[in-house]
């Protein structure tokens, strides 16, 4: 019990700095991720290709905004409810065709940063040309020369107008597919294998919720195991493998601060709360959750080490 409560703990205190709003703020300010932040920023994603699972709402429909937004060429956004995903789709076509309007928080952001950057440009200079430029700057693929632009010069690229492509076009709904289900995802992944025979340019695996009570799906598994990793990761990665390697793509496992909560109990966890089976009345919700996000670490991993090509991230 004591080493649940300092998991617990140790799991508040870590997570307040790094995994809530107040870690995302705390990244937005530091100096040594700003040309992580410029790269993220004034991204240009024309001609890719994205298949983005959980669209309908939460962090699924960010993403896909942000992906048409930077002008990828097709997103598909998977997901269960054909209703739900339609509002999503309207309100992000909305957002970035209007994007002074309804991306207020976002351009505050980058305006603090903006003066931020000036400031920084006024008073630190000195610091700035000492050359001593932190480990994380110098490890960061996308630290360039050509990524540190004056403040001038960046506020000038964030004002000028960007070609749109057609949001209405970008953005294709993928409806009635739930990732619990294997006949879903095999249906999913027969549509992808028509529409984008020359290949994905990346696969994120974001759906799924946390369950308190034991629910099962028709199949008869525990449905956080069945979508946030058997189907909804495992099975939809394995079987689109060969379209995300013709892009030398990417795979992305959306796991989360929960996991820290415990260590994973081993694969027998997957089978650990079979339907019809007595011990359904032990089921925590939270622990289930963090097992399944272990498991997609440790999966992650795996692909990573059989498949070095290509690179896997979480
Ligand atoms: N929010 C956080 O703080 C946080 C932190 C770390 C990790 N995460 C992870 O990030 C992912 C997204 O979380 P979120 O906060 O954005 O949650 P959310 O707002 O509840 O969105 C979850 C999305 O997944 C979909 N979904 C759930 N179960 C599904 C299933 N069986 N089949 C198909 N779609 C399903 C939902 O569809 P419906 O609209 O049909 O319900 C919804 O679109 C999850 O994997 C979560 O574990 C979240």
């Amino acid at each position: 019990m004591w080493s649940q409560i300092k998991t617990t703990t140790a799991f508040f205190i870590e997570g307040r700095k790094k995994f809530t709003k107040t870690g995302y703020l705390k990244a937005r300010k530091n100096p040594t991720l700003q040309s992580r932040w410029n790269a993220v920023n004034n991204a240009d994603l024309k001609g890719r290709v994205y298949v983005v699972t959980g669209a309908s709402s939460g962090l699924g429909k960010e993403i896909c905004w942000y992906l048409a937004d930077k002008g990828a060429e097709r997103v598909y956004m998977v997901c269960r409810s054909e209703e739900k995903g339609m509002k999503a789709k309207e309100e992000l076509v909305k957002r970035i065709l209007n994007p002074g309007e309804a991306d207020s928080g976002g351009d505050q952001v980058v305006k603090k940063r903006s003066n931020w950057k000036r400031k920084k440009s006024k008073n630190d200079k000195d610091k700035d040309t000492s050359g001593s430029s932190s480990k994380l700057e110098q490890d960061d693929p996308t630290t360039s020369k050509a990524d540190d632009k004056t403040p001038a010069e960046e506020e000038e690229i964030q004002q000028q107008p960007r070609k749109r492509s057609d949001p209405n076009s970008q953005l294709i709904i993928i409806p009635n597919t739930d990732l619990s289900r294997k006949s879903n995802v095999d249906n999913l992944i027969s549509i992808l294998n028509q529409k984008e025979p020359n290949g994905i340019d990346c696969l994120l695996c974001n759906a799924g919720n946390l369950h308190n009570q034991v629910t099962y799906t028709p199949e008869g598994l525990e449905q956080t195991m069945a979508s946030h990793l058997i189907f909804g990761s495992y099975y939809l990665s394995k079987s689109l493998y060969p379209l995300i390697e013709k892009k030398a793509g990417t795979i992305v496992f959306m796991s989360s601060g929960g996991m820290y909560n415990t260590k994973f109990p081993g694969w027998e966890a997957i089978h650990l709360y079979k339907e019809n089976k007595s011990n359904k009345s032990s089921y925590d919700g939270q622990l289930q959750y963090a097992y399944a996000k272990r498991a997609q670490v440790l999966l992650a991993e795996r692909w990573t080490e059989e498949n070095k090509k290509n690179t896997v991230f979480l």
